[in-house]
């Protein structure tokens, strides 16, 4: 059976709203789809399930899922064994060869399933799509649809094209949502399914997660304990939050401190070294948890001298951790602490997944309200420029 009994039996009522608008009886109700759905909502299963049925039915015709880039294409479709792989019909039913190379399926009928990336424009020029697939929709370039498949669509009232998205902010995505449900600024967007009063051709389906119930309470409790506030309500509720607040953690979230004197559980007791890049300065911090103790801004290059100036303060404080940015002459002064018997945390600036993971914990943290910062106003404003948008790419 295509799509299988494993698609089939498992489809949810706005799966099936938004396959009933495709399929429209005789002819077809819409040609282009935007859906707003949370994370988890199985769009990209029902996507990939359309393009799979279409392949099927119609024999020499050519189809594109696209993904924001070629190795997101590769991980969330062609790679997952829930995915592309557990949906292809049976060799009995229609014989497919994958290309690995070419990143796609060749059926039976000669039509072909082609897996793309968004951020190759020159890699899609000269490619053929009777429908066209945007997944992660909101994290792409709007130069993907408009400059490449928009004029292959334009070519017959036959052909489709679908977006699909959580938000990321407020973008091209929501925008494309808002002017296709006629919703303008201020007015109550649908949480529930299709919008009513679509334009003509189009239909917008937006769904969240607490009216869904396709995440389980212990899902949803999971992801509000490992996630900012923020980051919830937009991945779990599709918030459209504002870009003050993509970050892990905002202003309102440090203000929102002003009264609260809880503590870390435990003291921890550090010293820390930026040191000069150029003729900046080296600045070394001793720390009792979120609180500097001790400070000394240095305008020194020489990496013996500057881990003189370290251990003298850790003897003065009675701290023997460290933490160094390594990059740079910080390697140096890393070593040569190590060599002087102190226990030297390992921390690279420029490592974006490290300093990410430090940010997420404070987020966390903050959230929890567990954790006091001082009012260092340096802090303050360093602290919520870490977008969250290069974290969920
Ligand atoms: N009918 C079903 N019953 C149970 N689980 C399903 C069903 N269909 C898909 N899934 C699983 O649900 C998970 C989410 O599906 P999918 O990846 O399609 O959602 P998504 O909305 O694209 O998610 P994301 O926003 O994370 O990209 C996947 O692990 C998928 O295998
Ligand atoms: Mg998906």
């Amino acid at each position: 059976m295509i799509p299988n009994d494993r698609f089939n039996s498992g489809l949810h009522r706005w799966q099936l709203e938004i396959l009933a608008a495709f399929d429209g009886g005789a002819g077809r109700l819409a040609r282009f789809f935007v859906m707003e759905w949370h994370r988890r909502a199985r769009k990209t299963t029902l996507a990939l399930n359309l393009l799979i049925r279409e392949c099927v039915e119609y024999s020499k015709r050519s189809y594109v899922y696209v993904a924001p880039t070629y190795t997101q294409a590769r991980n969330i479709v062609w790679d997952d064994p829930n995915m592309l792989p557990a949906y292809l019909p049976t060799p009995d039913e229609m014989p497919c060869k994958k290309n690995q190379q070419k990143l796609h399926v060749q059926f039976g009928n000669g039509s072909l399933l082609n897996i793309r990336g968004a951020v190759k424009p020159d890699s899609r020029r000269g490619i053929d799509a009777q429908g066209v697939v945007f997944d992660e929709w909101a994290m792409m370039k709007e130069e993907a649809w408009i400059e490449i498949f928009r004029p292959i669509i334009a070519q017959s009232p036959q052909r489709w094209a679908m977006f699909l998205y959580t938000p990321k902010g407020i973008n091209h995505a929501t925008e494309m949502f808002d002017r296709v449900a006629r919703i303008s600024h201020g007015q109550p967007i649908p949480n529930n399914g299709l919008a009513g009063d679509c334009i003509p051709d189009w239909v917008a389906s937006r769904l969240v997660a607490s009216k869904s119930g396709l995440l389980t309470p212990s899902e949803l409790e999971k992801a509000a304990r490992d996630m900012p506030t923020s980051m919830y309500d937009q991945e779990i509720e599709c918030a459209r939050v504002t870009d003050e607040d993509r970050v892990l953690i905002t202003s309102r979230m440090i203000d929102a401190l002003r009264d609260i004197h809880r503590y870390l559980p435990e003291t921890r007791r550090v010293i820390s070294c930026d040191p000069s890049m150029g003729g900046d300065e080296c600045v070394i911090y001793a720390g009792e948890n979120t609180k500097i103790i001790d400070e000394l801004i240095l305008h020194e290059r020489d990496q013996m001298k500057i881990a003189g100036h370290l251990a003298i303060m850790g003897e003065r404080h009675k701290i023997n951790t460290y933490i160094i940015d390594r990059i740079g002459i910080g390697k140096g002064i890393n070593d040569r602490l190590a060599e002087m018997g102190k226990e030297v945390i390992p921390f690279c600036a420029s490592e974006t997944a490290l300093v990410f993971s430090i940010w997420l914990r404070m987020g966390l943290l903050l959230t929890r309200q567990a954790l006091r910062l001082s009012r260092c106003w340096k802090l303050s404003v360093a602290v919520p420029s870490f977008p969250m948008a290069n974290w969920m790419t």
